[in-house]
C-alpha cells in the first residue's frame, strides 16, 4: 500500500538578514522577510509500506536522483524524533521541482525545507489546527535551513525574539499583520547578473560570523533594523523602508568582505546596477530599492503602481548588464494536501 502527499511552499526574500547562528540553528539576530509568489517548490512525498528495518529513502530533484541534497535531507529527517516512525515504517520517495532556475539566486533551501517539513509533519500529524501546524512546521523547517522557517506565512514574516512582539521567537517565525497599504502589493524583480554557482555557501558564511570582529555590532544592528522595519511596515514610510533594506543588503556583503577568511560574492555588474538604481531613484523620486541574498543577483523591490516605469528603466540594461529578469511579487504562505 502506498499513498502520496503534495506540498507547495514559496521562497522568501529577507529584508532584514539572518547572518550568524548559534546552538541548534538559532539566529544571532531577528530577521524579517517578504514571502514570494512565483518562486516556490512543489514537492511530492510517496510513502510505501515496508516490513524491514532498513531505511529506504530517495530524493529526486527535477526528475533526477539527487544523492547530495538527498543525504542532507535524510540526515535532517533522522534528526527529528517526530519523523522516526515514518522512516521506520515506510519507504519514502520525495520528488521536488522548483518553479525557478537553480542559478537564479533565489533561496532554494527556504522553499525546499519548508515544503519538506510541512509534508512530513502532515504525514505524522494530519489533524493539527492551521495555527499549530504552521508554528510546528516553521520550527521543524528552521532545523533544516534557517530561512525556511519564514515561508509559512503570507506577506511579511518575523523570525527571532523581540520584546515588542510577545509571540515572536528564535525557534520559529510569526506573521506580521499590521501592514500599511503602501507595502501590500510589492513587486520583486530579480535581476540575474551572474549564473555561476557561488563559491562560498551560506552555511560557511554563517560560520565565519563566529569570530568576526564586527559581529556584535552587526547583531545589534539586525535587531534594531527588525524593530524599525515593523514600525515602518505599519506607517508606510518608503524612505525608512528603502534605507533599512539597502543598509541590510550592503552590511551582509560587508560582513563577507571583512571576515577572517574574506570573500566577495558581488560582481562588477552588481555594483553597476546598484549605481543605476541610486541614480534612477534620485532622478525620478520613485520608491524603489534593492536587496541582495548571499549572491550577486539583485532583488529590486517596489510597489505595483510604478511597475511600468521600472520595467522601462530595466529594459535599457537587459542583455548588456542584466542576463535576465524574474518578475516576482509579494505572496502567500504554502500549503500541503
Ligand atoms: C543571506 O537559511 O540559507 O539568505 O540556516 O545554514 O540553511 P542555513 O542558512 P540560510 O541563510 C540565509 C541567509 C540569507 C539571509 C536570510 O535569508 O535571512
Amino acid at each position: 500500500m502506498s499513498h502520496t502527499l503534495k506540498a507547495r511552499y514559496p521562497s522568501n526574500i529577507a529584508l532584514v538578514k539572518y547572518w550568524g547562528k548559534y546552538g541548534n540553528q538559532l539566529p544571532c539576530n531577528p530577521s524579517l522577510s517578504m514571502t514570494l509568489d512565483k518562486a516556490y517548490t512543489q514537492l511530492q512525498l510517496t510513502l510505501s509500506e515496508k516490513h524491514n528495518h532498513q531505511i529506504e529513502f530517495e530524493y529526486y530533484f527535477e526528475d533526477k536522483l539527487n544523492e547530495k541534497f538527498g543525504d542532507r535531507v535524510l540526515r535532517y529527517l533522522q534528526g527529528q524524533k517526530e519523523f522516526s516512525s515514518l522512516l521506520e515504517d515506510y519507504a519514502l520517495r520525495l520528488e521536488s521541482h522548483n518553479s525557478f532556475p537553480h542559478s537564479a539566486g533565489i533561496a532554494s533551501s527556504a522553499s525546499a525545507f519548508s515544503a519538506i517539513s510541512a509534508v512530513f509533519l502532515h504525514a505524522t500529524n494530519p489533524t493539527l489546527s492551521q495555527n499549530d501546524f504552521n508554528r510546528q512546521a516553521s520550527h521543524l523547517a528552521r532545523l533544516g535551513s534557517g530561512s525556511a522557517c519564514r515561508s509559512f506565512y503570507d506577506s511579511y514574516v518575523l523570525w527571532g525574539h523581540l520584546e515588542e512582539i510577545p509571540e515572536s521567537s528564535n525557534e520559529y517565525a510569526v506573521p506580521l499583520h499590521e501592514i500599511h497599504d503602501n507595502f501590500r502589493s510589492m513587486r520583486d524583480s530579480i535581476l540575474i547578473i551572474d549564473e555561476q554557482p557561488k563559491l562560498v555557501s551560506s552555511s560557511m558564511g554563517h560560520r565565519l560570523m563566529k569570530n568576526h570582529p564586527y559581529a556584535p555590532a552587526r547583531f545589534r544592528q539586525g535587531k534594531e533594523h527588525s524593530k524599525k522595519m515593523i514600525v515602518t511596515l505599519k506607517n508606510g514610510d518608503f524612505d525608512a523602508f528603502i534605507s533599512i533594506i539597502e543598509r541590510e543588503a550592503l552590511t551582509l556583503h560587508a560582513m563577507m568582505m571583512t571576515s577572517v577568511d574574506y570573500y566577495l560574492l558581488i560582481k562588477p555588474g552588481t555594483v553597476f546596477m546598484m549605481e543605476q538604481i541610486f541614480q534612477f531613484r534620485k532622478e525620478t523620486g520613485l520608491p524603489i530599492c534593492f536587496t541582495l541574498d548571499a549572491g550577486p543577483n539583485l532583488h529590486l523591490l517596489y510597489p505595483e503602481n510604478i511597475e511600468s516605469e521600472v520595467q522601462d528603466f530595466l529594459e535599457g540594461y537587459l542583455q548588456t548588464h542584466i542576463k535576465s529578469i524574474i518578475n516576482d511579487r509579494i505572496g502567500l504562505g504554502g500549503s500541503v494536501n
